[in-house]
């Protein structure tokens, strides 16, 4: 079933220019439902009537299934471009009123290799069918084939010449319709090129605006001569030789000029030796650029404006624009935890559902490990749980109720599976069986008990922000002092148990104490990779005695006690720093050039700037990038008009 997003919103987009009949152009999200129906075939009728009512440009599919001979099919007339295929299936109407129809552009394909399929557009129980599909204006298919199946009624389309249509480069498929040779199919009028009509009379002839072209035209025509051929921008055709003159255009359109691309977001400026964002930048929408993306739509890294952010990408708000960023590592995403959703009344973490945690950053709901986990339960008939499965928790960040430890696998030393875990929030509380007694009311946020942890390992966590903590019974467990919880605590009233772990003689004669690069403030476990604080520098977690900042690789700086990695575009110091800062402007030295402040891994080549002019640099002897002349084209070895590669020539 197609879901809202596929069927609903139909809105209208602003543009200016001389391509459009009328300065509005609506623009309809089309489906991709394939032979579905949807509800009866009168609802079906309405939907489509709703969907594409004055709609020119369909940015999807446009999918045209189960019309009638009762149905008025004429709010297809406005359609004049689709982004993706045209599907034309099961219909019994006598015409497929399509005339305006120019361009299929196939960025999706019906089973992978098809932008345009007729099939099935005969119900020979009633001994009806298609018989006139009026794609009069259907000049340019840009990608994929086309396919014709079991369509009985259908007069003249075999002699459609699909090589004028179809982009032959992309290799398209071609599955031609069957010869009908009844009585009631007329041929094609004998003005028409080589014989080619979607129907009888001459306004039913295949327009060609390919084969018919002069040898100088690169693409299409508007007639024989060479002064016909149209701007290489242009698809399906034209009315003169201007990229302002196409019938559509190949890939964007920009105020009602044919482009191959949209004006950039960012362009080098000089002053800050930098992309800088463009005033004028467009984003696209389809085939069309625009300044500001539709309602409900995001922005992709590439300026396109879609409706969901692709695997990998995730929705942020930056300076009222809804854009797409790239995910640092897994992306955000909020799973049910026990007490929520599907696991309302589920007791524990169990063989049955720990899968539905995998790639979880945040858990909304609370964790209990209890001995049912591990060792399966009989009254519910689950089975236990392979401990190694408890490691789809290393994801998690942030637990909004509580955490509760009552077992866990006898031959892991720490709660490691929980070593990201940042927050507990603490909004929903439990009781141990030790406290269920006294207090009817779980008031514990965290809670370990009867374990054979040595230490507990939960070296990311930073708040508690609720709820007490308990640490009861744990045999082996040394590395722990009740006074360690209170810097995660955010309110006075909480409070940490520590009862009956390991004793604290033992662990120091034992020398289970905290690493030297820990402050005495302590440690999850042992190891310069467990402190709280460290005593000297940080680096990725771990404690350690200095940066490298005069030896050592990667070479970094410091920032708050913590070593950070100097850019790669710096070269590499002994005597001195290598760098002070983060990014390319802060080297000592640059590694390979160095463009104004910056240092870069080559000068810029071609970097679009202001105006449509493009920048282009060399570098000198001291590894600077220094401009090139002005007229140079192609870039540069000095800074005259004959270091160019290729400079401007003006026509006599
Ligand atoms: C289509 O446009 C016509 C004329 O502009 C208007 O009267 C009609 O209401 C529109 N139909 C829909 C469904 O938007
Ligand atoms: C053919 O038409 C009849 C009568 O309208 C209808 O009941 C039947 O479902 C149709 N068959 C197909 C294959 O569309
Ligand atoms: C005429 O049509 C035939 C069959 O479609 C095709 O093979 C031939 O190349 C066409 N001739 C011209 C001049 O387009
Ligand atoms: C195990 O998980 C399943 C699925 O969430 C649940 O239906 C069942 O009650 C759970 N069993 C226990 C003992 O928690
Ligand atoms: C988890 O993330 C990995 C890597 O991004 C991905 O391959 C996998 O399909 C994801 N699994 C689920 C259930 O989301």
């Amino acid at each position: 079933m197609a879901g809202p997003t596929e069927l609903g919103l139909i809105f209208t987009l602003l543009l200016s220019g001389s391509l459009c009949a009328t300065p509005e152009k609506k623009v309809c999200q089309g489906t991709n439902i394939k032979l579905t129906l949807l509800g009866t075939v009168d609802d079906h009728y309405q939907i489509l009537v709703k969907m594409y009512s004055n709609c020119t440009v369909v940015l999807k599919n446009l999918e045209i299934t189960y019309m009638t001979e009762k149905h008025d099919l004429s709010f297809l007339r406005s359609i004049q471009e689709v982004g993706g295929y045209v599907l034309i299936g099961i219909n019994s109407a006598p015409t497929i009123p399509l005339e305006n129809l120019r361009i299929i552009r196939g960025h999706s394909l019906y089973a992978d290799r098809f932008a345009l399929v007729v099939l099935l557009n005969s119900n020979n129980s009633i001994g009806q069918g298609v018989n006139h599909l009026a794609l009069t204006s259907l000049t340019e298919i840009l990608k994929g084939g086309v396919k014709f199946i079991k369509n009985s009624h259908l007069c003249n389309v075999e002699t459609i010449q699909w090589t004028d249509i179809l982009n032959m480069k992309s290799h398209p498929e071609i599955i031609e319709a069957e010869p009908n040779l009844s009585t009631y199919c007329k041929q094609c009028d004998s003005s028409c090129h080589n014989g080619s009509c979607w129907g009888p009379g001459p306004q039913n002839c295949q327009t060609k605006t390919k084969v018919i072209c002069a040898e100088q035209c690169s693409g299409r025509c508007k007639g024989l001569k060479p002064i016909d051929c149209c701007n290489e921008h242009c698809a399906a055709g034209c009315t003169g030789p201007r990229p302002t003159d196409c019938l559509a255009c190949k890939d964007f359109q920009d105020e009602g000029t044919c482009k191959d691309a949209c004006p950039r977001l960012m362009l080098y400026d000089p002053n800050t030796h930098q992309l800088a964002p463009n005033p004028d930048g467009k984003y696209s929408f389809g085939a069309t650029c625009i300044k500001i993306c539709p309602h409900n739509y995001v922005v992709t890294d590439h300026g396109a404006c879609v409706r969901t952010c692709s695997p990998g990408t995730y929705e942020v708000d930056e300076g009222g624009v809804r854009k797409c960023k790239k995910c640092d590592g897994l992306c955000p995403k909020v799973c049910n935890g026990l007490g929520m959703g599907p696991l309302t009344n589920v007791l524990s973490i169990n063989a049955s559902n720990i899968d539905s945690f995998e790639n979880c950053t945040k858990i909304s709901g609370d964790v209990a490990i209890l001995t049912t986990t591990i060792n399966g339960d009989p009254h519910t008939k689950t089975s236990g749980l392979d401990p190694a499965k408890l490691n789809v928790f290393r994801t998690v960040k942030e637990i909004t109720g509580y955490l509760l430890i009552q077992q866990w696998p006898e031959n892991m030393l720490s709660l490691s599976a929980f070593e990201n875990l940042e927050v507990i929030l603490g909004r929903t509380k439990t009781a141990t069986r030790i406290f269920l007694s006294c207090s009817q009311r779980g008031t514990f946020s965290l809670a370990v008990t009867q374990t054979k942890i040595t230490h507990i390992g939960l070296r990311s966590l930073r708040e508690i922000s609720d709820g007490d903590v308990i640490i009861s019974t744990n045999a082996n467990l040394c590395y722990t002092s009740p006074d360690q919880w209170t810097r995660l605590f955010k309110s006075k009233d909480q409070t940490a148990k520590m009862i009956a772990n390991a004793d604290g003689d033992i662990c120091a004669n034992q020398s289970r104490t905290c690493d030297e690069m820990c402050t005495t403030d302590g440690c999850w476990g042992p190891g310069p990779t467990m402190c709280f604080v460290c005593k000297h520098y940080s680096r990725r977690k771990h404690c350690v005695a200095s940066c490298n900042l005069l030896s050592g690789e990667p070479r970094e700086y410091e920032v708050n006690k913590t070593c950070v990695d100097c850019d790669p575009e710096c070269r590499l110091m002994n005597e001195t720093l290598t760098c002070t800062g983060p990014g390319p402007d802060k080297c000592t030295f640059c590694a390979n050039y160095k463009d104004g402040p910056h240092c870069v891994p080559h000068c810029p080549q071609g970097v679009p700037g202001e105006k449509d002019i493009l920048i282009w640099k060399y570098a000198d002897e001291k590894h600077v990038c220094q401009s090139c002349h002005e007229n140079c084209t192609q870039g540069c070895t000095g800074p005259d008009l004959k270091d160019c590669k290729d400079f401007k020539r003006y026509r006599v």
